[in-house]
């Protein structure tokens, strides 16, 4: 059953987010997490390091697996995906490097590294709650339209529509790598809690796709509607389409 929780506007959506993490948190304090990176998220990342700092979790123990991350980059790349969810949420929270796991993004065989990812997930018990955005395409993770609801970790090539849209995060699509890995659709689904934050008028069509419309691999987050614990957070102005 997916549930959607109405935020007013993106300040109300980001503490929303914080308030639903931090339950979970005080739930399960070893929860292994996954955050994802993008401009949707960056408010529930201060409002979590600003939690943590007046005590209302302890992060002492949690854990954080990649979501996804572009594939044939150095792994001191600016463009690193980690880099930015390190920057914005693991250093402030302090989560040390032996409690994270991060795709390597300069792995000769991203095949071999997908599998290693893959073993890593499985050695941690499996995801307890996945954090996600929602592309502007409904891709989750790198898991473009077409892929399959029950796909693994794996490369992947990027979508147009995630070239451009990502083209806002590294200044033009010339600077957006097309190969990436990530998660699968069936890898998310595993994950005891689900958490999908969706900011923003041009979100709406797809919010409105994704809650309501017909269940399909063209748009990877309709995938959602058939776990029992997914959770939407969504704004007025990402709702706005919906009758
Ligand atoms: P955004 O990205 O938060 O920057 O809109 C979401 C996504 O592509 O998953």
């Amino acid at each position: 059953m997916t549930r959607l929780i109405e935020a007013a506007d993106y300040a109300d959506l980001s503490r929303k987010a914080c308030d639903f993490v931090v339950t979970a948190l005080r739930k399960n304090p070893a929860s292994v997490c996954i955050f994802p990176t993008g401009e949707t998220p960056l408010g529930l990342f201060r409002e979590l390091v600003a939690a943590r700092k007046d005590g209302a979790f302890d992060a002492s123990a949690m854990r954080a697996v990649t979501l996804d991350e572009y594939a044939a980059i150095a792994r001191d790349d600016r463009r690193r995906l980690f880099l930015w969810l390190r920057r914005e949420l693991l250093d402030p929270l302090g989560i040390p490097d032996r409690r994270i796991d991060a795709f390597e993004p300069s792995a000769s065989d991203p095949q071999a590294e997908a599998a290693r990812m893959e073993r890593r997930v499985a050695e941690l018990g499996g995801i307890d709650l996945a954090v996600l955005g929602l592309g502007a395409n409904g891709h989750l993770g790198f898991n473009e339209p077409g892929s399959a609801f029950d796909s693994r970790t794996r490369p992947v090539t990027l979508a147009a529509d995630s070239i451009r849209s990502n083209a806002a995060y590294w200044g033009s699509e010339a600077d957006v790598p097309r190969q990436a890995l990530t998660l699968g659709i069936g890898n998310l689904l595993e994950a005891r809690e689900i958490l999908v934050l969706a900011s923003g008028a041009h979100k709406s069509a797809i919010l409105t796709q994704a809650l309501g419309g017909p269940v399909t691999t063209d748009l990877p987050a309709t995938a959602l509607r058939s776990h029992p614990a997914a959770t939407f957070i969504a704004d007025r102005a990402a709702l706005s389409l919906r009758a």
